[in-house]
């Protein structure tokens, strides 16, 4: 019976949006209501500042910070709310796909002068297939932006979602005077005077009240009443099961920085954001109510401390409660581990936990038993998929630039791999180790990991890859599949877990050789 008050009052998300639309002001100000801190500013902004590609501490520093953010729990209304950080660089976009299938449902934050902008795209893309269930958040109202109608329509088209108002901007800019709170009826003035509340709040459940009038004005009143008698005709109404199915999309309006529409945003997060969900395996779905335990890691953070090499594997409970100091099974590794110090993690700390639920994230010591993907269960052998790799966007060779220290080497780039900073890929032909990347910065990253965490020198080397493609045969005893590897073997290498794969240089070649062997099947991600 426990577990099943906890898993109802779990609500694992994570905030999504382009750099700068507000992601870190709205993440403290959420924390603010939770009680959780005391005081903006309170959390750092965990993103790359710019011109930060060539200064190193600063990237250290930053990984610091993204150590302390990438989890925040806090209660509020007895419900405890687990924020998984989202880088929003796009050098680090796989960070935040792979973060993305261990939440429940996201907010996307949207600045409203800037509209939709060209990360949000991507990263609500990837909700979107996944169905996961999502709330809009339109920032900034304190300035002049898009008309609303003209943003609804822009995120109905570029983000290819389905939206329904459940707030609505009264004004804007120098204009703004509030929003109408269309979920729980009432009317918040925007008083703009930040050394008083700064929101009020008025019960107006009917529109025709001419206190409406008085409150924001008759020109503004009219003009509220007539923009929701058309969002009324426009948009559906809220269900939601739809928003849970993610085919339908909620938004707000208010102002971060201001602490103005938060609260609501909150309230109805809580009331409608989905509790953790069952989780498909390879063998069978997993529903959160079940017994045992099982769960999955999605991130791994190298210590910052060179003296402890040790890491943490963030792991999402999926099913089951997670104990202290009970032998769990490495699915991959066959092995029965057991964790003296799990973590659990609130606002500004961690902390070590006997106990933990679906929905929560505990943070594992790990001495490189871990990868990115790894599963533990209670026995079972199943293993959760859905963290593929995708086609890095960059290649170099990478080097050995300190012969004396090539075992270091090895062992700073197999586990920098683990930690899914970027992908290796071992050449067929000589051996030669090519590094994937979905940024340059990552290049500099590993470079600098490598001398000050392993005390390995390396050096790069361009070369020629348009795309990597994962390689998968029917038959590989065909002579169309042999000919294949005899005619490309320059451009075959294998990744980590071993699998075939096709670097082509250029998007010429590749459709090429996808025309010439059409029985071979030419895959963008490591999982088909
Ligand atoms: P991010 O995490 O999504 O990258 O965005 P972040 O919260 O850091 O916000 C980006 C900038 O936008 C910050 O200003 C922040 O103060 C501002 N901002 C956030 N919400 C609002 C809002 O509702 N209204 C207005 N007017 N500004 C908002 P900055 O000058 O870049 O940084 P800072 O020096 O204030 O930290």
């Amino acid at each position: 019976m426990k577990l099943n008050k906890e898993i109802t009052r779990r609500r694992t998300f994570g905030i999504i949006s382009h750099p700068d639309a507000g992601k870190t002001t709205l993440t403290e100000k959420l924390l603010l209501f939770g009680g959780a801190i005391q005081e903006a500013g309170a959390v750092k902004s965990s993103k790359i500042k710019k011109g930060a590609t060539s200064d190193f501490m600063e990237i250290e520093r930053q990984r610091g910070i993204s150590v302390a953010t990438s989890v925040l729990g806090f209660e509020y209304k007895e419900i405890k709310i687990n924020i998984l950080d989202t880088p929003g660089h796009k050098d680090f976009a796989e960070d935040t796909f792979r973060t993305l299938t261990a939440v429940d449902s996201v907010i996307v934050v949207i600045d409203v002068a800037k509209g939709v902008e060209e990360q949000t795209e991507k990263l609500v893309e990837v909700c979107r297939m996944r169905k996961i269930p999502m709330i809009v958040f339109i920032n900034k109202l304190d300035r002049e932006g898009k008309d609303a109608f003209e943003l609804l329509d822009e995120i109905e088209q570029k983000l290819n979602l389905k939206v329904t108002p459940l707030s609505f901007p009264i004004g804007m800019g120098y204009d703004f005077k509030g929003i109408y709170n269309i979920w729980e009826k009432n009317v918040n003035l925007f008083t703009g005077d930040p050394r008083k509340d700064i929101e009020e709040t008025i019960e107006i459940a009917d529109l025709e009240n001419p206190e409406l009038d008085e409150l924001i004005g008759a020109e503004a009143a009219d003009n509220l009443r007539e923009e929701l008698e058309l969002t009324e005709g426009v948009y559906p109404e809220f269900n939601r099961l739809d928003y849970v199915n993610g085919d339908l999309q909620p938004v707000f309006f208010g102002s971060a920085l201001n602490n103005f529409g938060v609260r609501e945003l909150l309230d109805c997060f809580v009331d409608i954001a989905p509790s953790p969900l069952p989780k498909m395996s390879d063998v069978r779905e997993v529903k959160p109510t079940e017994d045992e335990f099982t769960g999955f890691v999605f991130k791994i953070h190298a210590n910052m401390d060179p003296k402890h090499r040790d890491r943490l594997a963030f792991v999402k409970i999926v099913s089951g409660k997670f104990e202290r100091n009970q032998p769990y099974l490495h699915v991959r590794q066959g092995k029965k581990l057991k964790f003296s110090s799990p973590n659990a993690f609130f606002a500004e700390k961690k902390q070590i936990v006997d106990e933990m639920f679906p929905g929560d994230i505990v943070g594992l010591h790990d001495t490189g038993n871990f990868k990115i993907g790894d599963t533990l269960t209670q026995g079972e052998k199943l293993n959760y998929r859905g963290i593929p790799n995708f086609s890095p966007e960059h290649f170099r060779y990478i080097n050995n630039a300190d012969p004396m220290k090539s075992k270091q080497l090895n062992k700073g780039i197999s586990q920098l791999m683990d930690e899914g900073v970027a992908q290796l890929f071992t050449l067929d032909l000589n051996g030669r180790k090519i590094i994937g990347t979905v940024g340059a910065l990552q290049y500099e990253v590993i470079q600098y990991r490598l001398e000050h965490e392993y005390g390995a020198k390396c050096s790069y080397e361009n070369i020629n890859v348009h795309k990597a493609c994962w390689v998968e045969s029917e038959d590989e005893k065909s002579e169309e599949y042999k000919e294949f590897k005899r005619v490309k073997s320059k451009y075959l290498a294998k990744d980590k877990q071993n699998q075939v794969v096709f670097l082509a240089d250029s998007a010429f070649s590749l459709q090429m050789t996808q025309q010439k062997y059409p029985s071979i099947k030419f895959h963008f991600t490591s999982e088909f």
